[in-house]
């Protein structure tokens, strides 16, 4: 006689429309002391959780971004950590003091980065320029700034917010595709020039994160397609995701945390891909 199989347990990380889980709260783990990082667009959803986290670490963290008072709320809540928090209120459209805001960092985290969504036919000329000055020329022009300071210490840690969107294309987005397939082959060519010096880079690639920018495209969606949020999110927005839900900007700032981390030394080159499963279509 055969035993019968165990009654399966629910696991509810299998469950694809499971809401999202807590946060990874930011906790003390210091490793990163003497380092300087720059974050920028430090004050948005995943910026500030990538400023949080290193600061954790016992990062000593230049968050850069042009939304003052935002940064002011980054500051108060980086408090009780190992590390600091100072704020650098800059535009990155400003290149030229970009590239010299990123002197002296041993870690760059080029982050800020804006949305437009509008067919090709119709996508104003003046902010597809934007965007790729934004997202593809400004890391750019901080990598320049930055590396230097990096080689003469023979260590330093490039890490690159690109998106599931770096890899895979959608309609209407053609800036913002085009400035994150631009940066992942940025970020290539940073790894391999560095690797003598030390010098890692590499991308973290996202599906649909849990930040201002997603909520404002939800609501922007829900209008055009009239319906609820609920359902553009898992018909529109996660249509090729397996899983359903957002990821945290929490989890993240743990991907940039490893890539900078010292179990991290040998990946370079690559894209850490958090999409949910959206690319292995
Ligand atoms: N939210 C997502 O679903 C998602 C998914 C994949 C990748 N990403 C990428 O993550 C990065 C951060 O996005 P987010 O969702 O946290 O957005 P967010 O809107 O919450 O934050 C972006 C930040 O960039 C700053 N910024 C914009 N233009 C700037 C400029 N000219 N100079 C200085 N700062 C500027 C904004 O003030 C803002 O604080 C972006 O590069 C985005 O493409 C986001």
């Amino acid at each position: 006689m055969t035993t019968p199989p165990p009654a399966p347990v629910p696991d509810p990380e299998a469950d694809h429309t499971a809401p999202a889980p807590v946060p990874v709260p930011v906790r003390p783990s210091p490793g990163l002391q003497g380092r300087t990082a720059l974050v920028t667009g430090a004050a948005g959803g995943i910026g500030a959780a990538c400023a949080l986290r290193l600061a954790a670490a016992g990062a000593r963290v230049r968050a850069l971004d042009r939304d003052g008072p935002g940064l002011d709320v980054v500051v108060a809540r980086a408090g009780c950590l190992a590390g600091t928090v100072e704020p650098v209120v800059l535009d990155l459209t400003d290149l030229d003091a970009a590239e010299r805001a990123a002197a002296g960092t041993d870690i760059l985290v080029n982050n800020a980065g804006i949305q437009c969504v509008r067919p090709i036919e119709d996508f104003p000329p003046d902010v597809f320029h934007t965007v790729l000055t934004l997202m593809l020329e400004a890391p750019f022009r901080l990598l320049r700034g930055a590396l230097p300071h990096m080689y003469e210490r023979g260590w330093g840690r490039v890490v690159n917010i690109s998106s599931v969107h770096g890899l895979r294309a959608s309609p209407y987005k053609s800036a913002y595709v085009a400035a994150k397939h631009g940066l992942e082959g940025l970020s290539k060519t940073a790894a391999l020039e560095g690797a003598t010096h030390g010098v890692t880079s590499n991308c973290v690639s996202p599906g649909y994160v849990r930040t201002p920018l997603v909520e404002r495209q939800l609501a922007d969606q829900a209008a055009a397609h009239s319906l609820p949020v609920e359902r553009v999110l898992s018909e529109v927005l996660l249509a090729d995701s397996a899983h359903k839900r957002l990821v945290e900007p929490e989890e993240v700032a743990e991907a940039v945390a490893y890539l900078c981390g010292p179990h991290a030394s040998f990946v370079t080159g690559t894209s850490l891909v958090m999409d949910g499963g959206w690319t292995a279509h």
